[in-house]
């Protein structure tokens, strides 16, 4: 088994290139399903949930050619429609993609019921209502999805009962190629968002209002293949910007956009620390001491909910009493226990924790629950007294890339060990 053991005490100094990002990376691999040509993408994070998704793709009959560092060919043009393993499918949210891709090229669809991260329940029902509103018979039990349809779907005018980023995504990938417009009213406004509008663009699709919450796609009668570079993660971003507050160090990240990292570096700033914004670059330099702050998650231009772990972490360190509210799902505190062990001072009422800083940090054993928890585990042990080991660290490398390395290059004592199972 691998664990990755840390060593408090460092404060972190230096420059990180920040890697492509996973949740822009994803939907753009399952939207190269649409196109029967060569695409290219670059920038892509070298991280579990991408390879598995090429995995996927490849078994079911896309060629997939690694063309240079962070780079991908993917050819579907061979891909044979609901054929996706359910095995692999059921490891990630993601190939949920999967149905909208299928949907959009083949005017039908066979999925295994997604997995992914254990935030209380994870319906599809804003789905399953954009696939019906563009013409679709879905079938969902708890093992498969099924879409069915008598000619492919027909474009049609969609408002969501809340704002969700996988459903915004499906219907747009089932949308591009159907016959009329169709019109996404409620959408989420995520910059992977964008980032999936913009590749499909260049493959000839014709979306407008991405990034708001109106998204117009007028269908087309084919897609081609492009080359396409994928955005930074200002998830990841934002977690090595909380890693140098929380260790009161002085981090340059390269490779950002600061325009998506507004909400984080405005929190983190409420915190005490600064954050000097560049063109493509942010420069976070923490300070002495950590002041309380109050912070609820929301969907994008909000805190995002991928950063809710990261952020409380950093306000156990805090000069007082914090409270973090999760907006976004039913339940995303199952890492307190963890940080519990380390000696933080939370008490989690329904969707808020209380958060009493100012306790000290002690090393200790802690599982990784979840990718986003189990990278804030790494920032507890930055800042505890002692040493820290974290298992279950395959979940932290579906969506970090090369993280050891990268804290281990700004002065972290950090290792990836691997122990006899
Ligand atoms: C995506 O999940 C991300 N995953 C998540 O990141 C992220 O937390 C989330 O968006 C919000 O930003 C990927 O991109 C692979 P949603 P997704 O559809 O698509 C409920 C990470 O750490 N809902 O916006 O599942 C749902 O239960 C991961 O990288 C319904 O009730 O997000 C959830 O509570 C974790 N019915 C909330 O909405 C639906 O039909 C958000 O879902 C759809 C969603």
């Amino acid at each position: 088994m691998d664990k990755i053991v840390v060593k408090g005490g460092a404060s972190l100094h230096g420059s990180v290139e920040i890697s492509g990002m996973k949740n822009a990376a994803l939907p753009i691999i399952y939207a190269c399903a649409l196109v029967e040509d060569k695409c290219i993408i670059e920038n892509v994070p070298d991280v579990r949930d991408v390879a598995l998704s090429l995995n996927i793709l490849k078994e079911m009959g896309a060629t997939v050619t690694s063309v240079g560092k962070n780079a991908v060919e993917i050819d579907c043009t061979e891909l044979r429609c609901g054929t996706s393993r359910p095995e692999l499918v059921r490891k990630i949210r993601a190939s949920y993609y999967l149905l909208g891709s299928e949907f959009g090229r083949f005017g039908r669809s066979t999925v295994a019921y997604p997995g992914g991260c254990d935030f209380g329940g994870r319906p599809i029902d804003q789905h399953v209502k954009g696939f019906e509103y563009l013409g679709a018979k879905v079938n969902v039990d708890c093992d498969m999805v099924e879409i069915e349809s008598e000619h492919g779907p027909v474009g049609a005018n969609i408002f969501f009962d809340f704002v969700t980023v996988g459903a915004t995504i499906n219907v747009m990938l089932a949308a591009v190629l159907a016959e009329g417009t169709t019109v996404i009213e409620n959408a989420a406004r995520e910059p992977h968002i964008v980032d999936l509008a913009n590749f499909l663009n260049t493959c000839g699709a014709r979306i407008s209002g991405a990034g708001t919450d109106v998204i117009k796609i007028k269908g087309v009668n084919n897609l081609h293949g492009c080359t396409y570079a994928i955005i930074p993660d200002m998830i990841e971003a934002g977690t090595y910007m909380i890693a140098a507050a929380a260790t009161g160090g002085c981090v340059r990240l390269t490779n950002v956009i600061p325009k998506h990292l507004e909400c984080v570096s405005s929190k983190i700033e409420e915190t005490g620390a600064i954050v000097d914004e560049y063109d493509d670059s942010v420069v976070v330099t923490g300070k002495d001491t950590v002041r309380k702050a109050n912070v609820k998650t929301r969907p994008y231009p909000g805190f995002p909910t991928d950063m809710q772990p990261q952020m409380a972490t950093l306000l156990c360190l805090a000069d007082g009493v914090s409270c973090v509210t999760e907006g976004v799902y039913e339940k995303r505190f199952r890492y307190v226990a963890e940080l519990q062990k380390m000696g933080a001072a939370i008490n989690v009422d329904g969707r808020s924790a209380v958060i009493e800083g100012g306790k000290p940090l002690h090393g200790a054993s802690v599982e990784a629950v979840d990718l986003r928890a189990g990278v804030a585990m790494i920032i507890a042990g930055l800042c505890a007294e002692g040493t820290t080991e974290i298992s279950q660290i395959h979940l932290i490398e579906r969506g970090y890339d090369d993280v050891v390395g990268k804290l281990k290059s700004l002065g972290a004592d950090i290792e990836k060990v691997s122990y006899p199972d």
